[in-house]
């Protein structure tokens, strides 16, 4: 059992294969106790944590050496009474008070996992992986609930947890803060690791120790990315890749999101994560209920690398869905950096041949097939085919690509209107706007109301009469503005700082509605790369493109960072030109290859335009992520060495049944006079053999403990220099 209940000392032990979470009942109050490595018993909160010398703090705890709630160690903690910290929840009653006052009222324990009202959420393959907690916590003078649900997935090491509030009063209520996920911690020697970044820098790691006040990562404009990632860790001070502690948190959601850590007067921390409490209220009728997103939880006593293993496996096996989950997904070739705007269907074919040639699997027809597109700034939300441009139209395009062994993907950008276009001249008002002002444009382009239902049909109706129609085998479903004057022409005045969230519900559904009519069809999603890089989109589509910027070096970073909670699985990965058109650099192709190696393999320029030995090294780099793609996928990921320390990157991944051990090394900038680095591999067995297969090395036999403990040389030192080794265990 992973969950227990003790009753003589009320607390909660929730247990993974080597996590404990643990929290009290204390005066009625639901009070966090411990997080960490998985212990047997912990003894009660009074005799546990101490503190003494309190003013200034209302003293409503009369009977206990705590003194007060402002002190207290909370599970999820409320505004307006004793405790006077940055809450969890925080609402305005009928009456104009603030105040609310939860106390436990009752719990339960389920098998398996339920799923979230309208949400994405972590689900399970069999009720026995999993159980689940639900304590209700109760303000009896407004009768308002709080479930707060946990679910254990004990042999992954992943709990999860996420809030519901239900208005069982007679009047409504106005949510002003709801955070999935809080916690306090006793003290403050943490750092805290968040990914921030901006349009084609994604996903870069940041790590700052906490200071006395509020540190915290967030979005207010509409998606969850890319300045900053929903996602947020503390890790004690001297945790590295492979020791010390490390508390992962990962928000289900993609639009606006808070992440603080808040270290008060007494060096306490409280962590916070989930919807962004900035501009955002929720009108909650009587007999309302309110939903909130899921925090997965990962925690580490072995490493920040262990931390994100763990996230791997929940996100690949018990987030993403459908038929492509599990299966290799196809290589591609993707026609945007070879022609943007500039192609035919001649062009097209032309690439499509070389492609055919070189063993790619699918071409993907980027923007521009769509009205009179050929530039950003006209036809969005005009989803019928352009036939100057394919005279045959996309079924023409289509039925040719499959004759010639290739599937066909397809570019849409369903969130967006472009002014220019006939779908905004009939309905001006299904964009996000706020009456009286100027919509600004970002792209030329507006934001559809997607908190309106008769927008949502049109565009579930749009889409699906494209995929219907057409053999189209993928979809790439792009986004490439965030929202401003975020308002919506249907919403009462008193509503309209729902809109955010309503837009993200209503994209959940429309994604829900699409993909479960279209099991067959590959969904990628992109927000111009990773600006919607979350946990909650992978629910409905198991891939994003990671970045628009396709250099191979500013790759090593994005991927490193991304990989800090995502597996590369989900990461779509192209080669690309050179010189790179986002960067001007100019790297080989073996090293354009084995960086795209990692995620999702594909191509992105002009394979016509080709020459021979390129095309020579692409077949073979496309026979080798054939062989070892799924491996790459479906193995464990170990990082050797970090490109935000230096100026090379090294990952380990050893396959699911532990046979094959594949190393990649990365040298961005060479230095003469210097010895060859050397690499240690990790969690090998020490005492098997294992055989080199990697070309001129073919053939070497290493013991694991060598491996691990000797190492091996990063016998790579030029500038761009990369490799990939193979090692198979005899
Ligand atoms: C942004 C995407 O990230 C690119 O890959 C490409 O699809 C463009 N949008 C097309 O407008």
């Amino acid at each position: 059992m992973s969950i227990i209940f003790n009753e003589k000392t009320n607390q909660f032990h929730l247990h993974t294969a080597s996590t404990s979470y643990i929290c009290e009942v204390f005066n009625g109050i639901l009070a966090h106790a411990y997080w960490g490595k998985r212990v047997k018993q912990i003894l009660p909160l009074e005799q546990l944590y101490k503190i003494k010398n309190i003013n200034l703090a209302p003293h409503d705890l009369e009977n206990s050496d705590w003194y007060s709630t402002d002190v207290l160690l909370h599970e999820f903690a409320t505004w307006g009474s004793a405790d006077l910290r940055t809450p969890a929840f925080h609402a305005v009653y009928a009456d104009g008070s603030t105040v609310t006052r939860f106390r436990y009222k009752g719990h339960r324990i389920l098998k398996g996992k339920p799923s979230l009202c309208g949400l994405p959420s972590t689900y399970v393959n069999s009720d026995d992986t999993c159980e689940t907690l639900e304590i209700e916590l109760f303000d009896d003078c407004k009768s308002v609930s709080a479930f707060l649900l946990y679910s254990v997935f004990e042999e992954k090491d992943i709990i999860t947890r996420s809030v519901r509030i239900a208005n069982g009063g007679k009047e409504s209520m106005t949510l002003k803060t709801v955070e999935s996920f809080c916690a306090d911690f006793p003290n403050d020697n943490y750092d805290m690791i968040s990914l921030y970044g901006a349009w084609a820098r994604e996903c870069h790691i940041q790590r700052a120790p906490l200071f006395n006040g509020i540190q915290a990562v967030d979005s207010k404009h509409g998606a969850s990315g890319p300045n900053h990632n929903p996602f947020v860790a503390l890790c004690s001070k001297d945790a590295t890749e492979t020791s010390g502690e490390v508390f992962g948190l990962a928000l289900m959601y993609s639009g606006n999101f808070y992440a603080g850590a808040a270290v008060d007067r007494y060096s306490r921390t409280r962590l916070l994560l989930g919807l962004n409490s900035f501009n955002f209220e929720w009108n909650l009728g009587a007999g309302e209920e309110f939903q909130a997103p899921e925090v997965i939880m990962s925690y580490s006593s072995e490493g920040i690398g262990k931390m994100s293993r763990q996230f791997h496996k929940i996100i690949a096996k018990n987030v993403c869905r459908g038929k492509w989950r599990d299966i290799e997904r196809p290589t591609l070739i993707n026609n945007w950096e070879a022609t943007y705007f500039d192609f035919n269907e001649e062009k097209l074919l032309n690439i499509a041949d070389a492609a055919a040639e070189l063993g790619i699997d699918m071409l993907v027809l980027d923007d521009g097939w769509f009205g009179k597109r050929n530039t950003d700034n006209c036809s969005l939300g005009d989803w019928y085919e352009n036939r100057e441009k394919l005279p045959g139209g996309l079924k023409g395009l289509g039925e040719k690509l499959n004759q010639k062994g290739l599937k066909f993907g397809l570019w849409f950008e369903p969130e967006m209107v472009s002014p220019d276009s006939d779908l905004y001249r009939a309905h001006p008002d299904w964009c996000l706007h706020t009456a009286n002002r100027p919509r600004t444009e970002s792209r030329q382009q507006l934001v559809l109301d997607f908190s309106r239902q008769d927008v949502c049909d049109y565009i579930v109706k749009s889409v699906s009469d494209v995929l219907r129609e057409n053999p189209i085998a993928y979809v790439k479903w792009d986004m490439n503005r965030h929202m401003s004057e975020a308002g919506s022409a249907l919403l009462k005045a008193e509503n309209q700082r729902e809109v955010f969230h309503r837009y993200i519900l209503g994209l959940y559904s429309v994604l829900e509605r699409i993909t479960t009519a279209f099991p067959e069809v590959l969904f990628e999603s992109c927000s111009s790369g990773g600006g919607r890089f979350d946990a909650g989109m992978f629910y409905y589509m198991p891939q994003t493109w990671t970045s628009d910027d396709s250099d191979a070096v500013e790759r090593l970073y994005i991927q490193e960072g991304t990989s800090l909670v995502y597996p590369f699985r989900t990461m779509g990965a192209h080669i690309s030109a050179v010189p790179n058109h986002q960067i001007g650099r100019v790297t080989p192709l073996k090293l354009r290859g084995d960086v795209a190696m990692l995620g999702q393999f594909g191509f992105e320029l002009d394979l016509s335009k080709m020459s021979v030995e390129d095309k020579e090294l692409s077949k073979k780099l496309i026979a080798f992520y054939k062989e070892y793609g799924e491996i790459i996928h479906s193995g464990e990921v170990y990082k050797l060495a970090s490109v935000f320390e230096g100026k090379s990157s090294a990952f380990q991944i050893i396959s699911e049944d532990k046979n094959t051990v594949i190393v990649f090394l990365y040298n961005i900038q060479g230095k003469v006079g210097l010895p060859s680095k050397i690499l240690k591999l990790q969690n090998l067995e020490a005492n098997a053999e294992y055989v080199e297969i990697t070309d001129e090395k073919d053939g070497t036999v290493y013991g694991g403990d060598a491996l691990m403990n000797v190492g091996i040389l990063q016998d790579i030192t030029h500038d761009h220099a990369s490799e990939i080794r193979v090692f198979k265990r005899k």
